[in-house]
């Protein structure tokens, strides 16, 4: 078991680039399979969640060709199986894409119950519910999903919850169904409109992505693409907060503005400096943080994927914040964590009230899920002594070398095996 050590309290200085979307490549590699020709994908995140989902497709038959570390070939014309591989699926909420984009290729699909962060409940009705609305029939049976339809037909489908994996899974649906689906109250997040601008470059017809009603219009037949992948904006976000702890002064680059600015407008109110450019954004930090509320909602809202980054750097804001989690059930499980480092957070439900301290002080801790990670390398990296992170896999699956770049801005963390720790007690 891997874990991180960093010791904390360097103010980072320099310039970090941001890579791919995580939670776009997850959706646009499976897509890939719904046409019959080459698709090349560039800035994909060199993530193990990506390597997980290249994993899944080569199982089930397609051709995965890595042509450089962030740039894939897929070539899906010999899928056959419309059964994706349990055991590796289960270990990734992003694999409920294939329901989607096997419903639309081959007009069947088994897939298990996805898995990923826990956050309480993750349920799928509203995917299922679009589904059903385009004709198909959706069974679970011992843990696998089998939706099957023999002709997918255009339909208006509402949905009961804004949820980003609905939208997608049923774009990819539609895009080969027969006639116009209408998909009303769907999610608006950046990821969204970079799905539906790599099906309409393979030659789908999908308007209003990015507004909360998406029309598709099935085509008979996609085509193979090249296309490259938005930058990450949780990323770029954490690196924002991470530079903000740390009082450092770091521009972050690769980054759509546009994208971050629920997360820009927060940061501004805390009272940190920002100079936001056309790709790049400087964030520069002095003095104590301004005390801050914040409400995590679907996008244009502050997104929830920041919440726990969020209320680590608020853990040391001048006063009493507030961090309301709007959007999932439980996403508070990191606090503990964050209080063995002497932060001083209570919760109650889905409301944490962070009454800041003068300072965290480093601790063994663990990540319990990607996003509580990344809060825990920010506490540690502007805490007073040593951190060590485990379940750092959890980290991993989302952030492409968050080693080196943070080391090439100056800080002190290292990753350190099994071995390495007993033979390094001193470490802790
Ligand atoms: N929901 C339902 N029914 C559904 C689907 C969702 O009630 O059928 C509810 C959920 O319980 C939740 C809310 O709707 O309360 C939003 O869920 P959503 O479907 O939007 O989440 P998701 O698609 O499962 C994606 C990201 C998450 C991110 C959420 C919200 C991917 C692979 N995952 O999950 O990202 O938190 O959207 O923005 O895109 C992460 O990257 O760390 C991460 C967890």
């Amino acid at each position: 078991m891997d874990k991180l050590v960093i010791s904390g309290g360097k103010k980072l200085k320099g310039r970090v680039s941001i890579s791919g979307a995580k939670n776009a490549a997850v959706a646009i590699l499976p897509a890939a399979a719904l046409c019959d020709e080459v698709c090349r994908i560039e800035n994909i995140p060199n993530i193990s969640d990506i390597n997980l989902m290249c994993r899944i497709l080569s199982d089930m038959g397609a051709n995965v060709k890595m042509i450089n570390n962030n740039t894939i070939e897929i070539d899906p014309t010999h899928m056959i199986s419309n059964s994706a591989p349990h055991d590796l699926m289960k270990n990734m909420r992003a694999s409920s894409y294939l329901l989607g984009v096997l419903l639309g290729k081959f007009g069947e699909a088994n897939v298990c119950l996805p898995g990923g962060c826990d956050f309480g409940v993750r349920p799928i009705d509203q995917h299922l519910k679009g589904f059903s609305a385009l004709g198909a029939e959706c069974n679970l049976n011992g843990g696998i999903i089998n939706v099957r339809a023999d002709k997918l037909v255009g339909a208006h489908i509402y949905l009961d919850v804004v949820s980003v994996g609905a939208t997608m899974n049923i774009m990819l649906a539609a895009v080969r169904a027969e006639g116009l689906t209408v998909l009303e109250n769907a999610a608006k997040e950046p990821h969204i409109v970079d799905l539906a601008n790599f099906l309409n470059c393979m030659g789908a017809d999908i308007s209003g992505a990015g507004t909360d009603v998406i029309k598709i219009r099935g085509v008979k037949r996609l085509k193979g693409t090249t296309y490259s992948i938005i930058p990450d904006q949780i990323e770029a976000g954490t690196y924002m907060a991470i530079a903000a702890a740390t009082k450092g002064d770091v521009i972050i680059e690769n980054v759509i503005p546009k994208h971050l600015e629920s997360i820009t407008a927060k940061l501004e109110e805390m009272g940190i400096d920002l100079t936001i450019d056309d790709d790049a954004i400087r964030v520069s930090c002095s003095g104590r943080i301004k005390k801050c509320n914040i409400k995590t909602m679907p996008h244009p809202g502050f997104p929830t994927d920041m919440q726990p980054q969020i209320t680590a750097l608020l853990s040391t804001a001048d006063g009493t914040s507030m961090v309301n989690e709007a959007v999932w059930d439980n996403r508070f499980r990191y606090i503990d964590e964050l209080r063995r480092m002497g932060a001083n957070i209570s919760v109650d439900g889905r409301v944490a009230v962070i009454e800041g301290v003068d300072k965290l002080i480093g601790a063994p801790v663990k990540a319990v899920d990607l996003r509580a990670g990344a809060a825990l390398v920010l506490a540690g990296l502007c805490a007073e002594g040593t951190t060590t992170i485990e379940s750092i896999h959890h980290i991993e699956r989302g952030y492409e070398n968050i080693i080196e770049k943070l080391q090439n801005i100056g800080a002190d963390i290292k990753k350190i095996s099994c071995e390495d720790d007993k033979s390094g007690e001193s470490v802790g």
